[in-house]
């Protein structure tokens, strides 16, 4: 019922889990060293960085290169419990600690005990958590709830945000006290666009690496192909160019890439079309058509099929987003509050990760 990135991750997502750090860019080299500088101190660290700029693997190899490299590595994200289940996933419970508490659990404190804690879109945590997280990292003990006994804990914190925390501090919505507890050690990964340099790297090494995980014969890009990528904006970073090369592979011809096979969507130019399209919404269209979908779907008589139809939007959308629900709320275009709600809803939250690097 967890979200947790297990060490067989890759077998459970589409994703290449990459071993390999692609850090070509001057900027990515000079920030390489700086994690590495970091990585073997004990010191809590902060990685902030847009979605799909590396963020989970900068914290794996931060704890790889760490004296507890051996220990556990315990990934979660904040932002995919629902609020009531937070303090039991983090700090775990006893027996009867609440209504359905039918046994006793660690929580991921102490399941990353002598390891690393990775929490994920920290900024997404309730203030009431906050609040305990603080204490957590201070006292350097969790108490599982419904239970005194204080457990001790030796676990180095990672956590990583994409809102501007400072902000979050200032609206509000984030503890002054556990900003500067976290902002000790900081790790800005810049988004994709402001590293050049790593857009042909990283496309050859997911060119071959799902070329082998396919069973496909080596492929390349045409120059034209490469231009194309140099010039997107990626919006979606890393993740979005791990995508686009996927995608590529299945479509491409002669195991050459040429521009039409790469599906890349520019985001922040939508922002304009979107009032363009105030008037004359677009058509929707795409390798499926939704129209002849859906009349597929009208003539097999599916009990609920609006419902159905929502909530597989919903899923879909999550998916795609890599369980991220900010992502989500912004591909469909609606707040995140209303995303988290229908998530729940539909029982997407706190299910077993689907989820790579969130
Ligand atoms: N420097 C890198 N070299 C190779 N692959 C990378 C690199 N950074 C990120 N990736 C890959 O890009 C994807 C997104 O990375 P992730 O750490 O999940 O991003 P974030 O947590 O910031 O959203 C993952 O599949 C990851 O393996
Ligand atoms: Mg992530």
């Amino acid at each position: 019922m967890s979200l947790i990135t297990h060490p067989n991750a890759r077998e459970l997502t589409k994703s290449v889990r990459a071993t390999v750090l692609v850090f070509k860019d001057p900027r990515s080299q000079e920030l390489l060293a700086r994690i590495e500088r970091l990585a073997p101190s004990e010191a809590n660290t902060l990685i902030i960085g847009e979605t799909g700029t590396g963020k989970e693997l900068v914290a794996r190899h931060i704890h790889n290169l760490s004296r507890r490299g051996r220990e556990p590595f315990v990934a979660v994200n904040c932002g995919a419990f629902a609020e009531t289940l937070v303090e039991s996933e983090l700090f775990g419970h006893e027996k009867g600690a609440f209504t359905g508490a039918t046994t006793h659990k660690a929580g991921w404190f102490e399941a990353a005990n002598g390891g690393t804690l990775f929490l994920d879109e920290i900024g997404d945590l309730p203030l009431n958590m906050q609040v305990k997280l603080l204490r957590v990292l201070q006292e350097r003990e969790v108490v599982r709830l419904g239970s005194r006994t204080p457990i001790p804990i030796n676990v180095r914190l990672v956590a990583a945000t994409n809102v501007n925390l400072a902000d979050a501090v200032v609206a509000g919505h984030f503890r002054e006290d556990l900003f500067y507890r976290l902002h000790v050690a900081t790790i800005r990964l810049p988004p994709l666009r402001e590293r050049p340099g790593d857009i042909l790297p990283l496309a050859e090494f997911f060119l071959e690496e799902h070329c082998q995980r396919l069973g496909y014969n080596r492929a390349s890009l045409s120059l034209e192909a490469e231009r194309k990528m140099l010039e997107h904006s990626w919006p979606g970073n890393i993740r979005e160019l791990e995508n686009a090369i996927h995608h590529a592979l299945l479509v491409c011809r002669n195991q050459r890439v040429q521009p039409a096979d790469l599906h890349l969507v520019d985001m922040r130019s939508s922002g304009i079309r979107q009032d363009e399209a105030n008037h004359a919404p677009p058509a929707i269209s795409g390798p499926v058509d939704l129209e002849s979908a859906l009349n597929a779907l009208f003539e097999q008589n599916i009990p609920d099929l609006y419902e159905h139809i929502e909530e597989t939007i919903f899923r879909a959308a999550y998916r795609y987003c890599h369980g991220n629900q900010l992502q989500t709320g912004r591909l469909l275009n609606i707040s995140r509050n209303i995303v988290r709600a229908r998530l729940e809803k539909i029982g997407e939250l706190g299910k077993p990760a689907l989820l790579d690097g969130q």
